[in-house]
């Protein structure tokens, strides 16, 4: 053979590889490696390297060797910037980790550090390759190690797209954000069968570690979507918002829109009772560019809302508290997905917009139990770590201990407004009279009757945004309808902000 045709028979192998990849993949409703690539890059940009890289020989004992070693790897452009991914392919082993297959996504991930670029892994994979042994083990704690060291320096993404059992669960545990699809992907560190012979436990992959199992209860996947190219997609959505790396500026878009008839709206969106709900997320919709928000842990801890949007074309994340569910209370999960989403955007220099109604912590035995004071602490010490601009808007309740934690002033808040609803107190009408009036309510002749009149007075004179205001805690009451305005002048005044740290190694944060 000569040495072209040597060239184009392997060429030609990989082809064949490929076909045979689709049918097996196809089959099962999942695309394949390269397709789920072609889904992700702008057309025709995607450059792979070591398609040829060939597995170890202890994996492949009497079997055919295959080139590439189940896992597809190079650098290809997202919106015309750069992005390294890699796919791995369930048709090779299983997506099984072995060695060289473990080496290549090293590899990309060196690159992608050393070159400011973010990082996409489209995971479909039984783990670490069992015949392979230590080997196998050694090459995830070296992605491992890679995924930790880019930590806030480039965005890293994950993408499950079958099954990510044992060690493949980990690298994913480590990025940014983690996205699942519905019903074709799973992730467990140990299995439904490891759990029934252990536990005596019956479920099945989706019950045990689906995508909606992790989007809901454990807060593992920050997204979940019915197929793959609808995931894949939005991780090409969730880029648009970010910078490629922790020096580079945000992107901004040229293209601003906004719903400039609604504003008006924002006047009368706060029920006159306090106690009635809202949905926090119409004030984003209305004050943020025309259907820019993308909301990043939809379905988990939803008394809080956390995601991106633009504003007069800049990114921005938003943290917002959600009077509709548990009265927009701040418990474990919500704190632990605020104080995380904080700490992303603080790392990449994107600005924080906190819009808050918080009655204070969830009481009660299980929060107190499960740690609600370790776990709220994560919220504070994230909102008084970040050096990003921060802008808080108080649009109704603001008490006690959850006054301070939503970046009020003295955290560090940069500009802290308020809407004339605002009841800002160190706790609510109703617990504060029964401590500070409990002689004149014990002596009442109609109980019900002082009760109501001390309520009023104390939102008149104590629970409202004036004292803060003749203080400088609150920089202005604003006109509700005045907010987007209001926020794109008060981040524009910001964006030159400078700050200085004392120096040292890393904070301890209350993990
Ligand atoms: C080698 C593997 C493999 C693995 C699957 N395969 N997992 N080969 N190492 N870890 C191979 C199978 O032998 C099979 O090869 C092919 O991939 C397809 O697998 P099936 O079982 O036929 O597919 P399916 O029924 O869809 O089930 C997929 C699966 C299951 C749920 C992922 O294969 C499975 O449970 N695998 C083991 C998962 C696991 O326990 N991994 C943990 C490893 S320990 P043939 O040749 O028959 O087609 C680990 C520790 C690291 O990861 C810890 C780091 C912190």
């Amino acid at each position: 053979m000569s040495k072209n045709e040597v060239f184009e028979q392997r060429i030609k192998a990989l082809h064949q590889m490929e076909s045979n990849a689709a049918v097996k993949q196809h089959i099962k409703g999942k695309l394949t490696a390269r397709e789920r690539i072609n889904v992700l890059f702008d057309e025709g940009t995607f450059f792979e390297f070591d398609a040829f890289v060939e597995p170890a020989q202890s994996a492949m004992s009497g079997k055919q060797s295959v080139f590439g070693d189940g896992v597809v790897v190079g650098r290809g452009l997202v919106q015309g910037r750069s992005v390294f991914a890699y796919a791995q392919d369930f048709t090779v082993l299983g997506g099984s980790l072995g060695y060289a297959h473990g080496m290549k996504i090293a590899k990309i991930q060196d690159m992608a550090l050393k070159l400011g670029a973010p990082v996409v892994g489209l995971i479909d994979s039984g783990g670490a390759r069992i015949q392979e042994g230590i080997k196998s083990l050694s090459a995830y704690a070296t992605i491992f190690k890679n995924n930790v060291r880019s930590s806030g320096i480039i965005p890293q993404v994950s993408v499950i797209l079958g099954p990510a059992a044992g060690g493949a669960v980990y690298s994913p545990a480590l990025t940014d954000f983690v996205f699942m699809t519905n019903q074709t992907s799973y992730m467990f560190v140990t299995g439904p069968d490891v759990v029934k012979e252990v536990l005596n436990q019956d479920i099945d992959m989706e019950g045990l570690g689906g995508g909606n199992v992790h989007a809901q209860k454990s807060g593992v996947a920050h997204f979940v979507y019915d197929d793959e190219e609808h995931a894949i997609m939005y991780v090409r959505k969730l880029l648009s918002y970010l910078p490629s790396n922790n020096f580079d500026p945000i992107p901004i878009s040229k293209n601003v829109q906004f719903y400039e008839s609604r504003q008006e709206f924002l006047n009368k969106i706060i029920p006159d009772d306090s106690n009635r709900p809202y949905d926090v997320k119409d004030i984003i919709n209305i004050v943020v560019d025309k259907d820019t928000f993308f909301e990043v842990h939809e379905k988990y801890a939803q008394n809080i809302v956390v995601g991106f949007a633009r504003l007069g074309g800049k990114s921005i994340g938003i943290i917002a508290n959600q009077p509709k569910v548990m009265a927009g209370t701040l418990d474990i999960n919500a704190s632990i997905k605020g104080a995380r989403f904080v700490r992303f955007c603080d790392a990449y220099n994107i600005p924080l917009l906190i819009l808050e109604d918080v009655p204070g912590f969830l009481p009660g035995i299980d929060q107190e139990h499960s740690g609600i004071i370790r776990h709220g602490a994560k919220l504070l010490y994230a909102f008084c770590e970040a050096t990003v601009p921060k802008i808080t808007i108080i649009l109704r309740k603001s008490y006690g201990g959850a006054y301070i934690v939503m970046s009020s002033k003295n955290t560090g808040g940069d500009f802290n407004f308020a809407w004339p609803s605002a009841e800002i107190a160190v706790m609510g009408p109703a617990g504060a009279i029964k401590i500070v009036n409990r002689k004149e309510l014990a002596a009442a002749t109609n109980y019900e009757e002082m009760e109501k009149m001390l309520t009023e007075k104390y939102k008149h004179e104590i629970a409202n945004p004036y004292k803060a205001e003749e203080l400088g805690l609150i920089d202005e009451v604003i006109t509700p309808s005045s907010t987007r305005q209001t926020l794109i002048t008060a981040f524009d005044i910001l964006s030159n902000k400078q700050y200085s740290k004392p120096a040292r190694k890393h904070g301890s944060i209350p993990l």
